[in-house]
Parts: C-alpha cells; structure tokens; sequence
C-alpha cells in the first residue's frame, strides 16, 4: 500500500517506519524542514530505541521517503495519516490547529479517492470535522466526485518502546462509519495482529476510547500516589500496599508506582482535554479533574520534602538532579516532573547540576539557564549535599552508592521513584528519602 504519513515525530515516524518496514510504501511529511533534512541525510532527530537504525534501512530500500510537500506526499497515496500534535491550548483543552491544518493541505491538493486516517489523539467528534474541511476544500475546487472515507485510527504505543508496542500491539482500535476502508486498515494491520484484536467500532466510541485509556491509566499512578502520602503520615509503606493489591486479579500491577508524578506529551494534556470535553458537553469529568489535581501536587512532592529537610533558603546548597526526561528512554520533555522541581530549587536558590542520557538537548530550552549539565551521574553527584533520582534510567538503578556517597559532600538522596532498598542505603550512612514508605523527612521507617 501506498502511505502519506503526515507529522514525523515521535507517533508518525515510528508508524511510518513501522508500515515500511512490513512491505508498504511511505512517504513522511512535516512541515518543519530541519526535521525532514536531517531525516534525508539519515539523521533521527529524536531519541527512540531502534528507531535509526529502522528509518535508515528503510530509506535505502525506497520504501520510506521524506518530503516538507504534501502533494508530494499524496501523490500515490492510497491512505493519509494525520500524526501531527494536538498539544493543550491555552485555556486547557486542545489546540486542533494542526489536525484542521493538515485536512485543508488535503483539501487542497488531494486528485484521487483515498482513506483519511486520524492518528493524533483528538477530542470527539474531530474527525467527522476533518471529513467535513477536506470534502468542502475539494467541493470548491470542483472535485466533488472524488471520494475520501475517514477514520479514527488512535496510537497506543508507548516511547521508549514505540518500536515494540508497534509491532505487538495488544489491540488496534478503528473508527470508521463505513464499510469501504475496513478492508484497507486490515491489510495494513494484519502483519502486525491476529484480526481479533482489531477492532471495529463507530468513529466517535474510537476517539473516546483513546483519552478513556489514558485516563484510566493517569487514574491509577493518581490513586497509588495518593495511598503513598496516607503511608507515609501513617509510617506504612506503599510497596507492600501495591504488593497486596496487585496480586487481586481484578487490580493488577500495572501503573500502580508511587512516585514523584507523570509527566510527558499525552496523559497531563489528554486528562485536561477530557475534563473540558465533558464539561463543554454538559457532564462534569470529576475523575480527570482530580485526577489531574492529585498529580499536580505530588509533583511538587521533591521539591517539599527537599525545601522541608534544608529550609527555604537553598542558597550554597548543590544538588544534582539524576534524570530530565518524563520517563526513561525517551528525550521528551514534554511535561516532565523534573521541570517543576528544578523550577522549585532554582527559585530557593540552590545550585542545581543535571543528568540525562538523552533528554539534555529538550531540557536546555526550557529549564532555567543557571542550571548546569553533567555528563554522568558520578560528575552530577561530586561535591553535592544531596542527590534527586527523578527519572529511573537503567544507568541509574545501577549506581555504585558506596562511590557516589564517596564523591558528595553530605550523603542525601531523594528517590522519586522507589527504586533503591531503604535499609541498604542507610547501612552505606545515606539519609534516604523515597515516596509512600514510611520516610516522611525527618522520620525512620
Ligand atoms: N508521543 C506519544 O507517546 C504518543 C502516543 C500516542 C498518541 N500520541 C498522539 O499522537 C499525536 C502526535 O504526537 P507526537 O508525540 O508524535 O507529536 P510530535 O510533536 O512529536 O510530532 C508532531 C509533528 O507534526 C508536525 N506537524 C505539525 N503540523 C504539521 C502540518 N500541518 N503538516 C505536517 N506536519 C506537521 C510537527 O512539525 C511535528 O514534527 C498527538 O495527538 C499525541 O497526543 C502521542
């Protein structure tokens, strides 16, 4: 199949790419012609595991190709994804610009039928939207017999392991309102799932399934990280809490670590859009909206409990912040708890050195200019009075504590995400601070 994928970041160029490499033909737009050169000389312009090496072979084969030129990207194109980013607007719900802009570009140069798939993640009742601009664009060109079938088509996977969430997708959901297309995003799909698991569904059930997941799972790190604040008031610990809960198979695991948060591109934007989705409807959302309001105070959870040990005036005190990116193995910055927490410390006036195996280059345009970048957690941490572990990279978990205590001035740690033994780091001499167990500052477990 011939494939126009516009929007090539981290959703449209692992599609795209994934689509070449299962036989098809792609052709990746975007309008931002730093990320389409760098792509043609082979360069992968973002952090995904995989990804480059994929994107490379693909492009060599002829099988993927990268273009600023819609028509150029339309040309054969049976299928056009739209990929492009649905970010907040000011006034919290989503900024459609980008989505409604694509679907006039179509309108404007589309010469044949073809199947108009939504990607990004948009509220209900978009994609009827962009059905509505494009078939007008080409009504008033004098087209009308050219036919487009729309569908909602939305993206699970998860950056970090894009590639592999791709690949093995637990389900795919397709919205659609007729039949045409359904042959369509079955051959495209069936590579990649028994067709069981593909699901049919109406377009609007389809938009709305994608923010109910995201909810759902934003729910969950919401509920267990406000059990973690009962545990530590009340000297338990949360880890045994979640072990005891998980294991009831109508619980489960997943999605149920304390920490210092969420972050990233989807669940803080997505869980808003639903709150105003359903309030410009009539229904108050008053699970998204506390949702929302839970993580926003536990991401100020670090900042606290390092302004509750040292005092407000942070003033010659250095510490070193181990991890930028919402989550490991991503370069997205995109929301990220550390962002709060850096703004915290800088604000108190500490001296703040970072480290981040990918998210450095993001994290220099949006966090404040005095903070300094290390390249390793050894020369992030030497001569600090305390360390922030804020984002579990691997290289992180694997630290030599007893060499790290030895490089810093105080042996301070704050772990954000649960991910060193309490009783370990205390028998190293280190003051240890983590989420949900039992460690209030100033208090023992
Ligand atoms: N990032 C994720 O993990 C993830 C997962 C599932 C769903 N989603 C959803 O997928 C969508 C895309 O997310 P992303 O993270 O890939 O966004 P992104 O910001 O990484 O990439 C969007 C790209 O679209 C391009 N673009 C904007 N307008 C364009 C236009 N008119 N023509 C061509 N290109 C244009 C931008 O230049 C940018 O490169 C969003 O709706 C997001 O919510 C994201």
């Amino acid at each position: 199949m011939n494939i126009c994928m516009v929007g090539t970041g981290y959703v449209g160029l692992v599609t795209g790419t994934c689509f070449a490499e299962k036989g098809n033909r792609v052709c990746c737009v975007d309008i931002d012609r730093d990320i389409i050169d760098s792509l043609k000389s082979g360069i992968v312009p973002l952090y995904e595991p995989g990804l480059s090496e994929m994107v490379r072979r693909n492009s060599l084969r002829g099988a993927l190709s990268f273009t600023c030129d819609i028509a150029e990207g339309l040309r054969d194109a049976d299928i056009c994804f739209i990929a492009v980013g649905t970010p907040s607007s000011e006034g919290g719900g989503t900024d459609l610009k980008y989505v409604y802009n694509v679907a006039d570009d179509i309108a404007s140069c589309l010469d044949h039928d073809c199947v108009a798939v939504v990607k990004s993640t948009v509220p209900v009742g978009t994609c009827m939207e962009v059905l509505d601009r494009i078939n007008s664009g080409l009504v008033g060109r004098g087209l009308s017999d050219i036919r487009v079938e729309i569908v909602s088509n939305p993206e699970f996977l998860k950056e970090g392991s894009a590639i592999e969430d791709f690949f093995n997708p637990d389900r795919v959901i397709i919205g659609t309102a007729s039949e045409r297309p359904r042959s369509a995003m079955l051959g495209l799909y069936s590579p990649f799932i028994e067709s069981e698991k593909i699901i049919f569904m109406d377009v609007a059930s389809s938009e709305i399934t994608k923010y109910a997941c995201n909810a759902m799972l934003a729910v969950r790190v919401s509920f267990i990280n406000e059990i973690a604040l009962l545990c530590d008031i009340a000297g338990a610990d949360v880890l045994n809490v979640k072990a005891g809960m998980s294991l009831d198979t109508r619980i489960g695991g997943h999605f149920m670590n304390a920490g210092c948060g969420y972050g990233g591109s989807c669940f803080p934007k997505d869980i808003q859009a639903l709150d105003l989705t359903g309030r410009a409807m009539g229904i108050e959302m008053k699970m998204a909206a506390a949702t929302s309001l839970v993580n926003e105070r536990q991401k100020k959870i670090l900042g606290g409990m390092i302004v509750e040990r040292f005092g407000k005036n942070l003033k010659g005190f250095s510490i070193a912040v181990l991890g930028l990116a919402f989550k490991p193995n991503t370069d997205d910055m995109r929301y990220a708890p550390s962002v709060s927490l850096i703004n915290t410390l800088v604000r108190c006036g500490a001296d703040v050195t970072a480290v981040d195996p990918a998210a450095k280059s993001g994290a220099v345009k949006i966090l404040p200019r005095c903070v300094k970048y290390a390249d390793t957690a050894q020369a992030a941490i030497r001569g600090a009075d305390a360390a922030v572990l804020v984002t579990e990279w691997a290289e992180f978990l694997k630290l030599d504590w007893s060499e790290c205590g030895r490089l810093m001035k105080r042996r301070i740690l704050f772990d954000g995400r649960n991910v060193y033994s309490p009783s370990y780091l205390r028998s190293l001499g280190f003051e240890y601070y983590c989420i949900g167990r039992g460690c209030v500052v100033g208090g023992e477990i």
